[in-house]
């Protein structure tokens, strides 16, 4: 444990300003998106937009918002997640957006489409399959249907609801976008070769896996232009099976992130449980966050575990020492921290650990999820 004034040393390196391609950032700390199943009917309500107010006054730099469905009738699995579509979940987003920047913030979305956890007897519209590249037989033992294997049509039919959404958050203000390309869902279950068995331009080795998420950005840079900031968070690890990966070592991870930057990604979220670990142990000791920048020369959002002692949603947790930080700021491996449950459960942890007081942090606990404090 570090004494409070090595902690606000620490969290110092935190609050300068950053540049992310076109978005400037008045310090380093993004609110990482958290699902929260909070909003009935799929439309973000006052408490939504006060949840993210409280923490945009209290100095986070940039909101990361919850998973938010695209507008395909495949994209959604878990109820009372916001939508992204539709004008009156739009304008929902669009008062949560003027609260952010009124309050000095910046904000993204996180555009999120859950590939084949859907299954047939889920709403919104029953009787729509999950949707994956293949079916997926071997990646899910406990699923209760097999997937939707996509056709080209369906492929066509998403990709254009990314860039729909996306060109919907540039007109309603946003400051740019989050593509959920981790954890197994869509984006991910066509990078990782269990879940993608295409024999066809959207399977194939490892780079071409990437097609997708590369047609996606290409489809949404011809939306909004140049400029606009999209970020991609990708992870090795699967919700399915948290052992798998991506890539084994970083040529393999370069072939993964190389087409990215190609195809116009302008930030890249590497989501890890915990951020400081080595992200090739048998290479050296660089983060993943760090591997990510060193590979691509991108801005990289790092993120996992921050001012808390266990990673996992279900734990209790006690607040932690931001020494883990000390590191990799020294290093510069990353551009921006994403904080999930530590500001989850205190909407002031910013300001908190600038002062040193990571003492007076509200710990997490899976009991914070019941509501939007
Ligand atoms: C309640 C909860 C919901 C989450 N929902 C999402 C989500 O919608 N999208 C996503 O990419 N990650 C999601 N995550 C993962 C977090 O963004 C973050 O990567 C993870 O909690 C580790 O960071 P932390 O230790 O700072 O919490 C969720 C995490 C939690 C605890």
């Amino acid at each position: 444990m570090l004494t409070a004034s090595a902690d606000a040393a620490i969290a110092a390196g935190l609050f300068r300003p950053v540049r992310l391609g076109s978005l400037e950032l008045k310090n380093r700390i993004a609110m990482a998106p958290m699902s929260r199943y909070l909003s009935p009917g799929g439309v973000p309500h006052d408490g939504v937009v006060d949840y993210y107010r409280r923490r945009a006054e209290a100095d986070v730099g940039l909101i990361i918002t919850e998973g938010t469905y695209i507008g395909h009738p495949s994209a959604a699995t878990y109820k009372h997640v916001p939508n992204f579509y539709g004008d009156e979940a739009l304008a929902g987003w669009s008062r949560v957006r003027r609260a952010v920047h009124d309050a000095g913030g910046r904000i993204f979305p996180q555009l999120w489409h859950t590939g084949s956890f859907r299954n047939s007897s889920m709403g919104p519209v029953e009787g729509v399959p999950g949707f994956g590249p293949s079916e997926n037989a071997n990646a899910y033992t406990n699923h209760p249907e097999l997937s939707h294997a996509m056709t080209e049509r369906d492929i066509e039919e998403v990709i254009d609801a990314y860039a729909q959404a996306a060109a919907d958050a540039q007109a309603l203000g946003f400051d740019g976008v989050e593509l959920h390309g981790a954890h197994g869902y869509l984006i991910d279950e066509f990078f990782w070769d269990r879940t993608n068995r295409r024999g066809d331009r959207w399977g194939g080795d490892r780079r071409e896996r990437t097609r997708f998420a590369v047609e996606i950005l290409g489809a949404i840079r011809q939306r909004v232009g140049p400029d606009f900031p999209i970020s991609l968070r990708w992870s090795l690890w699967k919700q399915q099976d948290y052992l798998a990966k991506l890539a084994d070592n970083p040529r393999e991870l370069a072939e993964i992130l190389e087409p990215l930057v190609d195809a116009g990604v302008t930030i890249l979220h590497t989501s890890t449980r915990r951020f400081w670990g080595p992200g090739f142990p048998e290479e050296n000791d660089l983060t993943l966050a760090g591997w990510t920048k060193k590979i691509t020369g991108l801005p990289v959002i790092m993120v996992g575990g921050a001012g808390l002692d266990r990673a996992g949603i279900d734990v209790v947790t006690e607040v932690a020492s931001l020494d883990v930080l000390e590191k990799p700021l020294e290093r510069d491996e990353f551009d921006v921290l994403a904080v999930g449950r530590a500001l989850l459960a205190d909407p002031e942890w910013a300001i908190k650990a600038r002062e040193g007081r990571m003492a007076d942090c509200r710990p997490y606990s899976k009991a914070l999820l019941a509501s939007l404090d």
